[in-house]
């Protein structure tokens, strides 16, 4: 793959609340220049575009008329089918928002058009950019990892969409599979799962998501592990436990922290605050940049393996998210994880 010498040229595909946050990273990243924003409310797109400059489109077919070297896809879960598949048959690099699809077939068709298009693909598991996850990596790189044990306590997001199941994808989906990567990438690849849940808290009328949810997930190195989620709070914490021998680590995103001990002795540290990082309302903001800023860096070097999270590791988080959804669905049935090459 080719290096870009120039400032990568960058699209927004979707401009609400995901995209105002890339697009303000973006403004602090060298090397990168958002050129294109395309959105269905033109009012929407404008305001993302702001002084920036950029021109504004309705849609990926003409965004992708305007000389791109890659796209920030956050678009609602409902609304990605086939674009990941577009974008990369069309050359461009691509950053795709979680969860990667709605559909693990349909998000292994994009996997196959990424890499036959042999573009440089992220998806937005940000954390795992987190220089405390890169950390915890290296704490347990070597040891047997025995138990994780995840938790998402926090408040519904806002978007109208968001609590119709059949267009988020639900709670699971479109929100604990954030901690999902992260047991998957602690605990390796998992071989069973059993969910159960239930809408007990949110009140809102229409509201389709199961609001809380406790899981057990076997791994395939014998190693197990469990989450709770609840998501009809305000305040609350985004978490994991991994126990490993010798080695107990706790790591919190909101904010970025993790303590524990290893070998016999104390662990505590707390994500670096980065100046230049704009603050945006969101805990645990310094992830988000890394993440686009690893992208970058990966688009224009040409190197794919630079990206925090590649888009195929987004897939393989769908697709363990999905079989605890079956299994939820199933009122707790086991259900064997789907194996992809
Ligand atoms: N990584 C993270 O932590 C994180 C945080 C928030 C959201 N997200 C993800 O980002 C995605 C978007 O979430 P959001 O909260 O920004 O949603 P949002 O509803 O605020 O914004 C979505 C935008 O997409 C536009 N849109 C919808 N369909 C379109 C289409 N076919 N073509 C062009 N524009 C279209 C809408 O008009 C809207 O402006 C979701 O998948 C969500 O899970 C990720």
């Amino acid at each position: 793959m080719r290096a870009t010498i120039r400032a990568l040229r960058i699209g927004i595909l979707g401009a609400g609340t995901i995209a105002r946050v890339h697009a303000r990273n973006l403004d602090q990243i060298p090397d990168a220049q958002l050129v294109a924003v395309a959105d269905l409310s033109s009012e929407r797109a404008k305001e993302l575009v702001g002084s920036r400059g950029a021109a504004i489109v309705p849609d990926l077919d003409r965004l992708l008329h305007c000389e791109l070297d890659a796209v920030i896809v956050c678009l609602p879960p409902f609304a990605t089918a086939g674009v990941i598949a577009r974008i990369a048959e069309a050359g461009v690099h691509l950053y795709a928002e979680k969860p990667v699809g709605l559909s693990l077939e349909a998000a292994l068709d994009d996997l196959d058009c990424v890499r036959s298009a042999g573009v440089v693909s992220a998806s937005g598991y940000m954390w795992r950019s987190s220089s405390l996850v890169r950390k915890a990596c290296e704490l347990l790189s070597g040891r047997a990892v025995g138990l994780v044990q995840g938790a998402v306590i926090t408040a519904a997001p806002p978007p109208v969409w968001w609590r119709d199941k059949t267009l988020s994808g639900g709670a699971l989906v479109e929100m604990a599979t954030h901690i999902i990567d992260l047991m998957r990438l602690f605990g390796g690849e998992a071989r069973r799962v059993t969910c159960v849940g239930a809408r007990k808290l949110l009140q809102s009328a229409g509201c389709s998501v199961e609001d809380v949810a406790a899981a057990t997930v076997e791994f395939q190195s014998g190693a197990v592990g469990s989450f709770g989620l609840s998501c009809a709070t305000s305040g609350g914490r985004w978490s994991v436990d991994v126990v490993a021998s010798n080695v107990h680590l706790h790591l919190n995103f909101f904010p970025e922290q993790m303590s524990g001990n290893c070998d016999g002795l104390p662990i505590s540290q707390i994500a670096e605050v980065t100046p230049f990082i704009v603050p945006h309302g969101f805990s645990g903001a310094t992830s988000w940049y890394w993440s686009l800023y690893q992208f970058v860096s990966a688009a224009r070097s040409g190197d794919p393996t630079k990206v925090g999270a590649s888009f195929e590791e987004g897939v393989r988080t769908l697709a363990l998210t999905l079989a605890f959804e079956e299994s939820l669905v199933a009122g707790g049935a086991p259900v064997a994880v789907e194996h992809i090459e």
